[in-house]
């Protein structure tokens, strides 16, 4: 099948209690790591490219990945998303460009221009047959090149008043996640009886409020990387060195799947699963050279981090046909 949007996917996800997980692409291992799991476990899937990843890789080369995916996996439906798109001009690019999804990120901007701003590219993205993603509160941490040294909620008493004179299709709210692999400091942190840190409880108030106030709507979490410490370990035992990287604990991300969260934004723990692979190779095989033996573990744990994040996170494994048009 072709690029869809994310229509069917947020009802079916919303009724029936699950996320469709987001997953940001920038080479061929990645979309591949990815797609090869949502195939095998018939799940449907958003494929997201940033401001970041079209400079790094090219528009043109991420789409063409994209639609050989879409070519190599026709049982599942993809959609192609940017993420974080930081003005209109990005917007219409990828609109233009063949992305069946965009989100206009103007949480950096006053409400009244977020309004604004947001309310345009929906005016344009849905002359094209495209939905919008907007995002209200801000996420600590790195929003591609923007970086917020402390988030705020997003505010509740906002939500249904943006909603309404944007027409956005889906939008991102704050409630605790971050971006990165350090999500949390030591410090916020509580040690459980095994002495592992275990970081604040997302904001699950907030959440409901939300959801009381646009029944039906579908709501959307960024920086939703677990940061597992197997990868960080790894890392840290090969030569890196990322200390207390920490980042949000599975079950909460299940509980709000359950709830109106119906799309979850997850890249650093792939990021970490191909960096810790990686060094991994390296250090036992210093002699080797050739890129195709190092990616190529590296895209295995890829898939199988991503298999483990649709079965037992985000509940959409085995979703695929209930998601297509
Ligand atoms: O939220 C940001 C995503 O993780 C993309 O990161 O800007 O480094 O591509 P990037
Ligand atoms: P993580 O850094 O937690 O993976 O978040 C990714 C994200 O929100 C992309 O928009
Ligand atoms: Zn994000």
């Amino acid at each position: 099948m072709a690029l869809v949007t994310s229509d069917k996917m947020f009802k079916m996800a919303y009724k029936n209690g699950y996320a469709i997980g987001a997953f940001n692409v920038n080479n061929m291992e990645i979309v591949q790591g990815i797609t090869e799991a949502c195939k095998e476990e018939k799940a449907p899937v958003i494929l997201q490219v940033s401001k970041g990843a079209r400079a790094y890789a090219n528009h043109t080369y991420l789409v063409k990945l994209v639609e050989a995916a879409v070519i190599e996996c026709p049982e599942i439906p993809i959609v192609l998303h940017l993420d974080h798109g930081p003005d209109f001009e990005t917007c219409k690019s990828c609109i233009d460009g063949g992305f069946t999804s965009v989100m206009i990120d103007g949480s950096a901007h006053s409400f009244k221009e977020n309004i604004e701003l947001t309310k345009k590219v929906v005016e344009y993205a849905h002359d094209h047959g495209v939905v919008v993603e907007g995002e209200l509160g801000t996420l600590a941490g790195i929003e591609d090149e923007v970086s917020h040294a402390v988030g705020s909620y997003t505010r509740p008493e906002e939500v249904e008043e943006f909603v309404q004179k944007t027409g956005v299709d889906s939008l991102a709210i704050a409630i605790g996640t971050s971006h990165g692999a350090y999500k949390f400091k030591p410090e916020q942190c509580t040690r459980n009886e095994k002495g592992i840190l275990v970081p604040p409880a997302l904001r699950f108030d907030i959440l409901k409020e939300v959801s009381n106030r646009l029944p039906g709507f579908p709501i959307v979490l960024h920086g939703s990387s677990s940061v597992p410490q197997e990868y960080v370990q790894m890392v840290n035992e090969f030569g890196g060195k990322m200390p207390n990287a920490i980042g949000v604990p599975e079950e909460q991300l299940r509980e709000a799947a359950k709830l109106s969260v119906c799309k979850i934004n997850i890249d650093s723990d792939l990021r970490l699963a191909m960096t810790g692979t990686i060094r991994k190779f390296f250090a036992e095989h210093p002699d080797k050279f050739d890129p195709r033996e190092y990616l190529k573990p590296a895209r295995a744990n890829i898939k199988e981090l991503v298999r483990h994040k649709l079965k037992d996170v985000l509940g959409c494994a085995g979703k695929a046909d209930e998601c297509k048009d």
